[in-house]
């Protein structure tokens, strides 16, 4: 019973349907829901928006965690509801609208959304929509798989609509930490100095008289559609967990590592649940999305703790870890995502990022959000917080895509997103380039000859010996740049170009 769950009784009478709770938005305004990459979005006010929107156009500014399940981004932006959308998606009908121009994509650091909207940089938030598996006596919101953006999003907006899922376990209560920095100047330290502690509070309190609609829902969260290890992710785990062996041997790391950042994607999990069969143990995390290879590790009995801002998971690791969820819960924390992403902790943890690069230069730049430069595929999410801070930051990507017409390493990155001064380590199934403490024609040297495919590494050879004879501190044949990425353009290879 969804009353069981509001345990405020004064609002109980708020309970609605999901079309008169989505009547408190109207066009033109700022809306912050939850979610957090397909995990604990609100689920019912933004069809029922996006019904209003198919008969009555509007439009409305869409924040969020990050990308959206149950296919909410496509729908919205179908309807047209959607004028301008923050920080992350990726969707394809949304991303197609974004490409199109209709969509005006503001794509951020996902830990500094909330500090833009405190600071009120940023047009300020209206209705905040946030799915929740109960309200508290005090009237305090319990997240679901998600706490994201979340909190500050109901913190700060004038108007608060609950979505209570009776579906999603209550046996997620107790695993939320809901810590909200003080302001600044003059801010306090984070007080997190390990994986594990527990500085917040386990709902977002807001004042209940904000609180004007609450729905019912129950539908599931999408499960991910991340594939499953292949040959070239299963090299790229190999090489890493080499070079982690180098480490653990040299005495710069023990055989718990340093707590663990793992990246949205294929080959992010792949590269995690690599680990399995490595010689590491008492693993911890310091991620923002859990994914299966999370709970491999847990289950592996490697990995002792993990925190991050949502659980996203397959449909059959959702099927075995949801219903046994209270197994889990003590190993587990859930923090709003700038604290997840937050570049203090981030540095003071001494975090091992591992990101995906689309494609990376001769000299450790990374792009991971532009096909070819100009089109958007997801968004930077979290990679910047991490790659920026951490104590080693990895980029890992296959060494070619489509199926050979690409390569992942380029002259030039036709888009930068991590700049190499960010980049420690590249690690495609060719090998893998430890780039800490070198400069520009030696990092260019080891990219080359590690990382690049065999189909495309003697014509890099001799971009980069032609640049070298024209000089510099990072040499380049400035006309040559994006020869490649044209002619992938225009011929369907790079390997047109050469
Ligand atoms: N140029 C064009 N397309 C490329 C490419 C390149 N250099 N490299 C890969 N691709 C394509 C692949 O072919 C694939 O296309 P498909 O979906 O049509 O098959 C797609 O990009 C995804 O690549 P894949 O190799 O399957 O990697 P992935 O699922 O691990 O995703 C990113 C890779 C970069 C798109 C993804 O990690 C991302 O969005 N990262 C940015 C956000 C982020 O890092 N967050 C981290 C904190 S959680």
């Amino acid at each position: 019973m969804v009353s069981d769950r509001i345990r405020m009784a004064s609002l109980r009478d708020k309970i609605v349907s999901a079309e008169e709770a989505a009547s408190y938005i109207k066009d033109g305004m700022v809306v912050g829901m939850s979610g957090f990459t397909r995990a604990g979005e609100a689920k019912a006010v933004p069809m029922a928006l996006a019904d209003r929107a198919r008969r009555e156009p509007m439009k409305i500014t869409l924040m969020t965690g990050a990308s959206l399940g149950n296919d909410l981004d496509k729908t919205m932006a179908e309807a047209h509801l959607l004028s301008r959308r923050m920080p992350f998606q990726s969707d394809p009908a949304l991303r197609r609208e974004i490409n199109d121009g209709e969509v005006m994509f503001i794509d951020q650091h996902l830990s500094e959304t909330v500090e833009l909207l405190r600071s009120r940089q940023i047009r300020p938030i209206d209705v905040a929509v946030i799915e929740a598996i109960a309200i508290t006596e005090s009237g305090g919101i319990v997240p679901t798989t998600s706490v994201g953006n979340s909190a500050t999003f109901a913190i700060l907006a004038e108007k608060v609509i609950v979505e209570i899922n009776v579906n999603q376990t209550m046996a997620l209560e107790g695993v939320h930490d809901i810590y909200i920095p003080s302001r600044r100047p003059h801010r306090q330290p984070i007080p997190i100095t390990n994986p594990d502690d527990r500085p917040g509070l386990g709902y977002i309190p807001v004042d209940p008289a904000k609180i004007v609609a609450i729905v019912e829902t129950g539908k599931k969260d999408s499960t991910s559609n991340i594939l499953d290890p292949d040959d070239e992710t299963e090299a790229i785990a190999r090489h890493l967990t080499r070079f982690f062996e180098g480490e653990v041997a040299a005495g710069r790391l023990g055989l718990s590592l340093q707590p663990l950042q793992a990246g949205i994607g294929t080959i992010a999990n792949a590269v995690l649940h690599g680990f399995i069969d490595s010689p590491f143990k008492d693993l911890t995390m310091y991620s923002e999305v859990l994914q299966d290879s999370t709970f491999d590790l847990i289950d592996a009995g490697k990995m002792l703790f993990a925190s991050g801002s949502s659980i996203t998971l397959s449909k059959a690791r959702d099927e075995a870890v949801m219903p046994n969820f209270a197994r889990y819960r003590d190993k587990l924390v859930l923090r709003p995502q700038e604290i997840s992403n937050h570049p203090e902790v981030i540095r003071r943890l001494g975090i091992i990022a591992i990101n995906t690069a689309l494609e990376a230069d001769i000299y450790g730049n990374v792009n991971s959000t532009h096909v070819n430069g100009t089109h958007i595929m997801n968004g930077i999410g979290g990679s910047g917080d991490f790659a920026r801070n951490a104590y080693l930051s990895v980029f890992v990507t296959k060494s070619i895509a489509k199926g050979g017409a690409i390569s992942s390493i380029v002259p030039f990155v036709s888009h930068v997103d991590h700049c190499e001064h960010d980049v420690d380590l590249i690690v495609t199934e060719q090998g893998l380039a430890d780039l800490r403490g070198l400069a520009p024609r030696e990092r260019a040297k080891l990219i080359i000859e590690n990382c690049t495919h065999p189909d495309y590494r003697p014509a890099l050879q001799a971009y980069y010996d032609e640049a070298v004879k024209r000089g510099g501190q990072t040499p380049h044949c400035l006309e040559k740049v994006f020869a490649w990425h044209l002619a992938y353009k225009d011929k369907g290879t790079m390997k047109a170009a050469f």
